[in-house]
């Protein structure tokens, strides 16, 4: 990267920058393109990336008319805090590869908008000073450790620095097959660090001829489902799971004490060949019924993208790959024209569907021929 080829992050937001597909496509100037291939590729052939966004444009709204709006609002209650609106910023890893103030600059975005904050394990500035960065709702997300004591304490650290809730990831025990990435030549910087991980010892398998990297190495020490009931245990806050495309999965989960579902697949980025996650919505709303928050995440850039969640049975969704080009664009300024766009767009959807408030979203709103 050079300095003279990317632009430096903009002071004011041009009069022509009006939907996440701007931001998306300006992005390319403000970041070198290996990392941009990193932020934006999919696994493998990005089949699921790709579907994540086809799914979502094939679905039809269904509009009623002459509606009484004069209390219309986009409130929501989660996890008992109550939510100027249903998008969240989800976690998403390193933001100082794209700007140098990083998860700071999303975090004074976030709070300017009144959106939920979800900080990453793999947040390039510590925890406890995006905390004290924001006044706003946080959740802390948690990729459990090798060993539990260093889990543990994440968690402890998560719960001393005020985050409201944890969301356990469980889709990536190893990464997916980032062919974009690989092939643009991305390599992290020397100056970018997990550094809610710095000074963890790390003591990697030794593995014997023939053994695999892949299984006697990293899925060797993945966690499993004793890991997780042993987490929900070991914490008073709330645990989401992160990452779960199955019925059964997230019957199980909720089952060992899980407060909630998010039906992700970690935007494309993780098992490619898996459905869109608004298309497995719908089977884990049926199965963990009406009272359990469930999110979904994966190619919502529309206000239309999230009044269809909501109406298949999404509490509220999770905006992940546009906070990066937002605040690679513009940093927190950015972050908090990007939510203030789709929530924009979100209360035109409602307006012209004929839904007051979220509660009234529901599948009716959908036309189905
Ligand atoms: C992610 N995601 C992610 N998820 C997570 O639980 N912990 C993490 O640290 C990260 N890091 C991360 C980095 C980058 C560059 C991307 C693109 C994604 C996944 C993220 O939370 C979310 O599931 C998807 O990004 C949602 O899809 P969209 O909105 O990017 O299409």
């Amino acid at each position: 990267m050079t300095a003279q080829k990317y632009g430096q992050p903009l002071q004011q937001i041009p009069h022509d920058l009006i939907n996440l597909g701007d931001y998306e496509r300006l992005a390319t100037q403000f970041i070198d393109h290996p990392t941009y291939e990193h932020i934006a590729g999919g696994a493998g052939d990005d089949i699921t990336l790709k579907r994540n966004a086809f799914a979502l444009d094939q679905l039809c709204l269904r509009s009623r008319v002459l509606r009484d709006f004069s209390s219309a609002s986009t409130a929501i209650s989660l996890l008992g805090t109550d939510l100027a609106h249903p998008l969240l910023l989800g976690p998403v890893a390193y933001q100082q590869l794209v700007h140098p103030q990083g998860e700071l600059g999303t975090a004074a975005g976030a709070a300017a908008m009144d959106a939920l904050l979800v900080v990453s394990t793999l947040s390039s500035v510590v925890m406890e000073h995006i905390a004290v960065a924001t006044n706003g709702p946080k959740w802390f997300q948690l990729y459990m450790q090798p060993r539990r004591e260093q889990t543990l304490s994440l968690v402890r650290r998560a719960e001393r620095a005020g985050y409201g809730a944890l969301m356990v990831t469980v889709d990536v025990p190893i990464n997916g097959l980032r062919n974009r990435a690989r092939r643009a030549g991305f390599q992290m910087p020397e100056n970018v660090v997990a550094a809610n991980l710095v000074g963890r010892e790390s003591t990697p398998r030794v593995l014997a001829d023939g053994q695999s990297a892949v299984f006697d190495g990293l899925m060797a020490d993945a966690p499993v489902w004793t890991d997780l009931a042993w987490l929900i245990g070991e914490t008073k806050l709330p645990v989401m799971v992160k990452g779960v495309m199955d019925a059964g999965d997230a019957r199980r989960s909720i089952s060992l004490g899980a407060a909630g579902i998010v039906v992700s697949n970690h935007g494309g980025r993780s098992l490619d060949g898996l459905p869109a996650s608004i298309e497995v919505l719908p089977e884990v709303r049926a199965a963990v019924g009406d009272e359990v928050p469930v999110l979904l995440d994966g190619g919502i850039r529309r206000g239309g993208d999230v009044f269809k969640a909501i109406a298949l049975g999404a509490n509220a969704v999770l905006i992940g790959r546009p906070q990066l080009y937002a605040l690679a664009v513009a940093g927190a300024l950015g972050v908090a024209h990007m939510l203030r766009l789709l929530r924009e767009e979100l209360e035109v959807t409602m307006a012209l569907a004929g839904c007051p408030t979220i509660g009234e979203i529901g599948p009716h709103c959908l036309w189905s021929g």
